[in-house]
């Protein structure tokens, strides 16, 4: 019986890892649906009093609802994810459980022009950059990804529009490592369909082991400003 058991407590630590949605998430993500469908204003600011629940009101981000902070990506790329979301590239796969959530959501925009007056009102925030919640060796980071990570996100993970790269630095760690973990594992990008997903689902292959991509995630951390 000693086999059995081993295997659970493995499942078991790769469910810990990454956790479910919860039921407060669960409500808040009912609640916004409800909402948008609602709501017959194109106002991006009243789009977005329905994402505040869990991205907060200025865009900062809620670790327990595993929202991300969306100050420090670029317009077109928190555009082409709520259209990539809406589309069911991002967020349908059955182990992406916070993605599904964001994708019922993005449906729920009433229309593509919804979606870029949502994120021409995120674009007027100003927040400063995530706090630091991981450590880890940045040195050994810094190695790897101007290696293997900044030919496209750019030497100061500043993101590049021409290669579709998002800036990194200033997003959350827990955020970006958890996103490195899903495209290494095919839960996003994993379709050929999502040509950048794709490519990053590619990338998130590169790296050793999970320690090295959370050295990698510190020093990109450290590049915020
Ligand atoms: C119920 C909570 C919830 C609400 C409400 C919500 N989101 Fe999200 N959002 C999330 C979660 C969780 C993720 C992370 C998904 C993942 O893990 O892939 C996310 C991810 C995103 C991303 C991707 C960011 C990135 O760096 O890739 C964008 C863009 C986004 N949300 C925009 C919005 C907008 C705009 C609204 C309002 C119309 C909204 N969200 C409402 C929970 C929410
Ligand atoms: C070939 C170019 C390329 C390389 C090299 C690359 N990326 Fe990416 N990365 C992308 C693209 C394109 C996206 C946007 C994917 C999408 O649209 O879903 C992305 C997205 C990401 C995201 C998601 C950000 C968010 O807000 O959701 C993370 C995290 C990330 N990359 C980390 C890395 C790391 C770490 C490395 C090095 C090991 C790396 N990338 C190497 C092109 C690249």
């Amino acid at each position: 019986m000693k086999l059995p058991l081993l295997l659970l407590s493995f499942a078991l630590v790769a469910c810990s890892n990454d956790p479910a949605p919860s039921a407060n998430s669960e409500q808040a993500a009912s609640a916004a649906v409800a909402a948008l469908q609602n709501s017959n204003s194109a106002s991006g600011k009243t789009l977005y009093a329905a994402c505040a629940a869990c991205h907060g009101a200025s865009g900062e981000g809620n670790k327990a609802l595993g929202a991300p902070s969306l100050t420090h990506q670029q317009s077109w790329y928190l555009e082409r994810q709520l259209l990539g979301f809406r589309a069911g590239l991002r967020g349908s796969h059955p182990d992406d459980a916070f993605g599904a959530q964001m994708q019922a959501i993005a449906k729920t925009l009433p229309d593509d022009a919804a979606v870029k007056s949502v994120v021409a009102y995120i674009d007027g925030f100003k927040a400063k950059p995530a706090a630091a919640t991981l450590e880890g060796n940045a040195k050994r980071g810094a190695d790897y990804y101007s290696n293997l990570c900044g030919a496209c996100h750019g030497p100061a993970a500043e993101g590049n529009d021409k290669l579709q790269a998002p800036a990194l630095a200033g997003i959350e760690d827990w955020y970006l490592l958890q996103q490195f973990d899903h495209f290494g594992k095919g839960i996003r990008g994993n379709n050929e369909a999502d040509r950048y997903g794709y490519q990053m689902y590619m990338m998130g292959k590169t790296l050793p082991d999970a320690e090295v991509a959370k050295d990698v995630v510190v020093y990109i951390q450290s590049l915020a400003d």
